[in-house]
């Protein structure tokens, strides 16, 4: 039996029902109960429903041998996993955003820019590259308050639709990186449960390639796929 840890919340219901059009269902009676640990109607798949922070945490020790999560928290956790399927879905930006009227980017600011965000290493990352000093003020989530009420000058956050920031006056200034949902293996289970693995790759890539993005902050995932094998025998 393969173990993968799913994100819940934003792809939750998404990764569901690529799972359901692969042939891997879970029972409506397993989702509407409490528990932690499902399993699809075969009996071949146990899937651990966990915060999409942690799905690499269990995918790196080797507790799920796979897992599905946003690109955003691989960028953030740089978690050492394979990255050999990008699913196609649950699309959205990590942008830095602020008030209209923001002077974000001016040059000869005296004190350092304030930055909210739930991604505090992706972001002081970007802004070292602009070569822009920052303080990070972490939160944990509607980080859109914090340029709403002047708690930092800017944030860096996720935008799908865009109605949360155009609700409360505020606009992107910079896209980040485009992100979508990925699948991720354990590098041990990969080479020791190729077969397994390999089928469950097989039938959860999308009928169409994604298309590839290009963004400032996405190069060193990009290099943790270096050592993967190339051709990939599943696209
Ligand atoms: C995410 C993100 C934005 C919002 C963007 O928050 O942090 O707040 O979604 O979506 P939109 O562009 O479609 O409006 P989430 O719903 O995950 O909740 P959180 O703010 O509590 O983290």
């Amino acid at each position: 039996m393969i173990t993968l840890a799913l994100a819940k919340g934003r792809l939750q219901e998404a990764t569901l029902a690529r799972l359901a059009a692969a042939g891997i269902a879970v029972s409506p009676e397993q989702l509407e109960s409490r528990r932690l640990v499902l399993e699809d109607a075969a009996g071949e798949y146990r899937f651990l429903l966990v915060k999409p922070g942690d799905v690499p945490i269990y995918v790196e020790h080797g507790i799920a041998q796979a897992g599905v999560c946003g690109r955003d928290v691989l960028l953030e956790h740089e978690p050492d996993v394979y990255e050999p399927l990008d699913l196609g879905f649950g699309f959205c930006r990590l942008v830095v955003a602020g008030r209209t009227n923001a002077s974000w980017t001016a040059a000869n600011r005296l004190s350092k820019l304030r930055v909210a965000t739930k991604y505090p290493r992706t972001t002081q990352k970007y802004f070292q590259r602009r070569a822009t000093p920052v303080d990070i003020i972490p939160l944990t989530g509607s980080v859109e308050l914090a340029a709403v009420l002047g708690l930092a000058e800017c944030i860096v956050d996720i935008v799908e639709t865009g109605r949360t920031l155009a609700e409360n006056g505020l606009v992107v200034f910079e896209t980040i990186a485009v992100i979508s949902a990925q699948c991720i293996v354990n590098r041990a289970a990969f080479h020791l449960e190729r077969a397994r693995v390999t089928q469950l790759l097989e039938r959860l890539a999308p009928a169409m390639p994604p298309p590839q993005s290009s963004t400032v902050c996405e190069d060193h995932t990009r290099a943790k796929t270096t050592g993967f094998p190339p051709a990939s025998p599943w696209r």
